[in-house]
């Protein structure tokens, strides 16, 4: 049999600089030790995020090409509502800038002062608009999930003992919604099985709660249930993703990632009430109903977008690559979440440098030392994102600390994989000469991890 290639070829390239160590010493030293804080002329290979950061293809550059910016009733405006539609099974559909004003405006709706929201390992953005509306985030993600070493199919899965207690302990009316986000960032990527996904509504539905689906990464969880679950082999993931979404009563989606756009989100549901009060909030935050924050020309990139990434060949090529670069870690030894997850891999910085107290920043230590070793930018997943209790100021220390290396959908090549792999094991090969991490100088009172300014200890 012949071997697998991307189902696509290169028509445009954009250079990059490979810098030097000394160069990179500068800048990281200047950036205060924040990789946010970096030029991207200052990084050469740029892990730091999936999110926006995709190529798009001739096809959704063409439709750039005929978007209409009618304020209303565009027809780029129908082309992304037919299309959320015809995969997703939802009638009313708005458009907003990005997930993050999904989430604003769904929960501006929903989420209430002391209410409880239950799901799978909630991303920060979700968890900070429950958190401001001084609701509570209660994660339900199965334990296996919290093991790096343990070999799970659906890492992303809601452990429904947990989920229960939640929905018998509080009142109906205090729990607005579950939210199960496909595939589960935070945990690594990690994907949600069917099962799951159909316990979870049942259960719901026995409870008389909303099921919403944070789908970021719902085409890459479709790909993994084929793959994994038994049933789904020979279904298309169209056929995937239509059923996963009748199990969902709606969606918040950042549109930057499996929409293979570079900015934009929706939130999409069944209910005429919902859709109704939420057209409010997004004529308030994001633009008027049929634009929502996006241009006409983003929409009908997205509508394209949203098909293309429904394609199997394109899947199999995506997710690939990102186990190529999991595999060379894994073969070198280097401890990464198991099984690798649809968007990036996630190193285990906790087992990687066993000598670096948990008080100095272990991931984000591992993470400067990868951008000063191989121009190679990744981000922290652990004590400075998951920030401070919001009642105690203690830091939160989380399940696990992770170096994530999120890799940009049809924009590097597998050469590009092959020096990340090879910084990582340099720096593997000397761990025991890093020792010690970082104090912080200064942060922010939320979302810290984006402008935190840090020094050597
Ligand atoms: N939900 C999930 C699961 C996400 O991963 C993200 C963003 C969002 C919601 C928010 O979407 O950025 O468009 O406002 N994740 C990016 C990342 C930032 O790097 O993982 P947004």
């Amino acid at each position: 049999e012949l071997p697998f290639a991307e189902n696509y070829r290169i028509k445009m390239v954009e250079p990059i600089y490979r810098s030097t160590r000394e160069e990179r010493e500068n800048w990281i030293r200047k950036a205060d030790y924040n990789l946010f804080n970096l030029r991207s002329e200052q990084v050469y290979i740029d892990l730091l995020t999936d999110s926006g950061t995709g190529a798009m293809s001739d096809r959704q550059w063409a439709a750039v090409m005929t978007g209409d910016e009618s304020y209303a009733g565009s027809s780029s405006f129908f082309n992304l509502k037919d299309r959320v539609e015809q995969l997703f099974g939802f009638e009313y559909m708005l458009p907003v800038h990005q997930g993050r004003a999904a989430e604003n405006v769904l929960f501006s709706v929903l989420v209430k002062e002391g209410n409880i929201v239950p799901g799978n390992s909630h991303f920060d953005t979700t968890k900070g608009h429950i958190e401001f509306r001084k609701a509570k985030a209660v994660d339900c993600t199965i334990d296996e999930a919290f093991d790096t070493t343990i070999d799970h199919p659906f890492k992303g899965n809601i452990d429904l003992e947990k989920l229960q207690l939640v929905l018998e302990t509080y009142p109906k009316d205090q729990i607005p919604m579950i939210i199960v986000t496909v595939t589960c960032n935070t945990s690594g990527g990690q994907p949600v099985s069917m099962q799951n996904m159909r316990d979870v509504k049942q259960l719901a539905d026995a409870y008389g709660i909303p099921v919403i689906f944070d789908s970021a990464r719902f085409a890459e969880n479709a790909w993994f249930i084929k793959q994994r679950e038994e049933g789904y082999a020979d279904k298309t993931i169209k056929e995937i993703v239509r059923e996963m979404y009748s199990y969902a009563d709606g969606m918040t989606m950042s549109s930057k990632k499996d929409g293979i756009v570079n900015i934009g989100g929706l939130l999409a549901m069944h209910r005429k009430d919902w859709f109704d009060q939420a057209t409010v909030y997004n004529i308030m935050y994001e633009g008027f109903l049929t634009y929502g924050g996006m241009a006409g020309r983003d929409m009908n990139a997205l509508a394209v977008g949203l098909d293309e990434a429904t394609e199997a060949e394109y899947l199999e090529a995506r997710i690939s690559q990102v186990h190529y670069l999991g595999n060379k870690l894994i073969e070198a030894g280097v401890p990464v979440q198991r099984p690798l997850g649809g968007h990036a891999v996630f190193v285990d910085a906790r087992r990687f440098l066993p000598a670096v107290p948990q008080e100095e920043y272990i991931a984000q230590t591992l993470a400067v030392e990868l951008y000063l070793e191989a121009g190679v930018r990744g981000v922290e997943v652990g004590t400075l994102l998951a920030d401070r209790d919001p009642e105690t100021h203690e830091n939160r220390y989380p399940g696990n600390e992770f170096l994530r290396l999120a890799i940009p959908r049809r924009t590097y090549t597998n050469n590009h994989m092959d020096v990340v792999a090879a910084g990582l094991i340099n720096l593997f090969e000397r761990r025991d000469t890093i020792r010690r991490g970082f104090k912080i100088e200064h942060e922010a009172p939320i979302m810290r991890h984006f402008t935190v300014g840090l020094k050597k200890v």
